[in-house]
């Protein structure tokens, strides 16, 4: 057997073994780096599945209920919060309660056991995020969750990396609106700048860049 190959084919083998090896080994390191920067990884284009279909489209963009209706914990407190099920019944106790599609809505709430929703955003657990001083601030939902009023399931709307997050926080000024925009899907300045800076010098908004804003 050992004819059929001149010795020099098994050194052009180890050679080709090695070349492999370097663009796999690189591969594996730096695989992994590009790819969590991929909107893949980030999950923006997927919408996420959930134990009933609930449609932002119809609340927000037909109805018009005010986002804080539903997660009213927003202002006060680090989640936002996802409603409880006597907020659906609200209304669903009269409009659409023959609804197929509500059934699991009216089965958890006469059951008295929470509807468990499937997280859409999420940050690692060593990030610390604060809902409540953002809207305080003047900075819309929209900026960080996209046109929720136009999903017919909710996807992530921006990546959340550090690097996302810091470049508000470095010039807050870019985004600031008026506190009472903050649920607005559509308010849009006329000149941002301006409006962000008398913004920023009138809430007192701070540039917060230290590592402990968000690591503690
Ligand atoms: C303030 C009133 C209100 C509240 C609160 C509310 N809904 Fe609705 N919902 C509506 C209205 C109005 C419609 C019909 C919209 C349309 O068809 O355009 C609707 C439609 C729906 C539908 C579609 C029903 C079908 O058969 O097509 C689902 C599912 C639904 N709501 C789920 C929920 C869930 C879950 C909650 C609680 C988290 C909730 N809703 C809270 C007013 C409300
Ligand atoms: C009628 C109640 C209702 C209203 C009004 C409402 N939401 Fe929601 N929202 C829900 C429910 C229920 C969920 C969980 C199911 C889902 O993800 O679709 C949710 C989920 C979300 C999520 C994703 C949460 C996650 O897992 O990351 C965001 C972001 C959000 N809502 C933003 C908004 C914004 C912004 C507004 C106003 C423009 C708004 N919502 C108005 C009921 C409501
Ligand atoms: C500065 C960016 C930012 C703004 C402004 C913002 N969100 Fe969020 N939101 C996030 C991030 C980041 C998460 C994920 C938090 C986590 O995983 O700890 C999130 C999560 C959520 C969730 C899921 C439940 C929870 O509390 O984790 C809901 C619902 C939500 N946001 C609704 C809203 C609504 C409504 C507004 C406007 C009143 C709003 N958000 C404004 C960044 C923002
Ligand atoms: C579009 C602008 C914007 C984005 C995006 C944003 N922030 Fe902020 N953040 C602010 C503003 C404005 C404040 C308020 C600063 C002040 O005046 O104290 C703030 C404050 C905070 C605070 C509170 C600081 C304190 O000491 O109380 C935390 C924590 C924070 N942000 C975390 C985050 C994280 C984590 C992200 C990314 C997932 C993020 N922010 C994205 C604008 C933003
Ligand atoms: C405004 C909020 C914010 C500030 C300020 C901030 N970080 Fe982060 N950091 C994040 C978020 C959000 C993530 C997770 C998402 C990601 O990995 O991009 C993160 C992830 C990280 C990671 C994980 C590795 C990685 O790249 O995924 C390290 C390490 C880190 N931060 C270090 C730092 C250091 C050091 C500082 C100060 C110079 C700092 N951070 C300041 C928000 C912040």
């Amino acid at each position: 057997m050992s004819s059929l190959f001149k010795p020099s084919s098994n050194t052009r083998f180890r050679m080709a073994l090695v070349a492999l090896a370097v663009l796999f080994g690189g591969g594996l390191i730096a695989g992994p780096m590009i790819y969590v920067r991929t909107p893949y990884y980030q999950q923006m284009q997927d919408p996420i599945d959930q134990p009933v279909q609930f449609d932002h489209r119809h609340h927000v963009g037909d109805e018009g209920i005010d986002c804080r209706y539903c997660h009213y914990l927003v202002e006060k407190s680090p989640n936002a919060g996802v409603p409880p099920t006597s907020v659906c019944l609200n209304c669903h106790a009269q409009i659409w309660n023959k609804s197929p599609k509500l059934a699991p809505v009216r089965e958890a709430y006469f059951a008295d056991r929470p509807i468990v929703w499937n997280k859409v955003n999420k940050l690692p657990h060593f990030v610390y995020f604060n809902h409540s001083i953002h809207v305080k601030q003047g900075v819309g939902c929209v900026t960080c969750h996209g046109r929720i009023d136009e999903m017919p399931a909710v996807e992530k709307g921006e990546p959340l990396t550090m690097g996302w997050c810091l470049d508000c926080h470095r010039a807050p000024e870019k985004f600031l609106r008026p506190r009472d925009q903050v649920t607005n899907m559509t308010w849009k300045p006329k000149d941002q700048l301006e409006i962000g800076r008398a913004l920023k010098e009138q809430y007192h908004v701070q540039t917060r860049v230290s590592c402990t804003t968000c690591h503690r």
